[in-house]
């Protein structure tokens, strides 16, 4: 496995493949792997010959006041669990080479980008999809692979690459948990003993709006509200958001049709947490 720096040693590499006609999948990551990210790349080896992983912290999605600097960061780690699931290139530029001096370009995409997390991370989602649209232009992927982790972040880069005519293929892969629920994420290493154990509430309470809708319940408001009220009895949970929109447009409904999003956002002391589930109406 080989680690590239640059640009342009990441198209020469590419344009090497691509001349033996081998197919090419793209995971992009900000590191600090987990089983989840080594999911998405074992995907990735299924389905194509070559797999490339970007790993690189990236600035403009981060807010002000968020974790940019203190995100974790190992490649040496990160290295070593890549090669492991077969991955054959990292690719790990750094923030000059991705923005150099007068730097001036951004992709933004509207409307879903207005609510859950766009909503309580301004400029979050234009940061993403400048960053995606860059690395799909250096790698030209066949296949992209995202986890449904950050479920709005797919259907925003889904938006995009229609929007904009790329010519690359998305691959949702479902979220990965610990054994107790929690959906694995870099920043859950945050979390205190007594929040790490607090945070199980997040899955609990997706758990216990899938079985109101197993149940027959389809009232949106008493399905948010039963969530809101798991969630708030938890000492520790600072609620950010819980909202519920018919998936995947992301519009409000009053009653579960067909598919819905559950998605939540909640902070334990500093560190906030994301997770979501689809409803579905059977
Ligand atoms: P990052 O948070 O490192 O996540 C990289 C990819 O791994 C994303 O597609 C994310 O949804 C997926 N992922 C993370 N945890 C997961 C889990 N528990 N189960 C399944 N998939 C999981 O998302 C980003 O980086 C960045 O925004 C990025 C797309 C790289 C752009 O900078």
């Amino acid at each position: 496995m080989q680690v590239i720096e640059t640009i342009q040693e990441m198209r020469a590499f590419v344009n090497a493949a691509r001349s033996q006609r081998k197919s090419i999948a793209l995971v992009p990551t900000m590191g600090a792997l987990h089983e989840g990210h080594l999911t998405l790349m074992r995907w990735a080896k299924a389905q194509c010959d070559i797999v490339i992983t970007s790993i690189f912290v990236n600035p403009t999605q981060f807010g002000p006041q968020e974790d940019l600097e203190c995100y974790p960061r190992d490649l040496a780690g990160d290295s070593e669990k890549a090669s492991g699931v077969g991955v054959d290139v990292i690719f790990h530029p750094t923030v000059a080479e991705m923005y150099p001096n007068r730097y001036a370009s951004y992709v933004h995409v509207e409307e879903i980008t207005d609510k859950l997390c766009g909503l309580s991370r301004p400029g979050h989602f234009r940061g993403v999809t400048t960053v995606v649209s860059k690395l799909f232009n250096i790698v030209q992927p066949d296949k992209a692979f995202f986890g449904q982790k950050d479920a709005q972040q797919v259907l925003v880069i889904d938006q995009m690459v229609r929007d904009l005519n790329m010519n690359v293929q998305l691959e949702m892969v479902p979220i990965v948990r610990e054994d107790d629920g929690l959906a694995m994420s870099s920043r859950n290493r945050y979390l205190s003993a007594e929040e790490r154990s607090a945070a199980m509430v997040l899955s609990q309470s997706l758990s216990l709006a899938q079985q109101l809708v197993h149940e027959g319940e389809r009232d949106i408001a008493k399905i948010r509200a039963a969530v809101v009220s798991a969630i708030t009895e938890q000492p520790l949970a600072n609620l950010d958001y819980v909202e519920i929109y018919n998936y995947p447009e992301l519009e409000s409904a009053s009653t579960l049709a067909t598919k819905a999003l559950l998605a939540l956002a909640v902070r334990f002391g500093t560190t906030r947490l994301i997770d979501n589930t689809i409803l579905e109406a059977t």
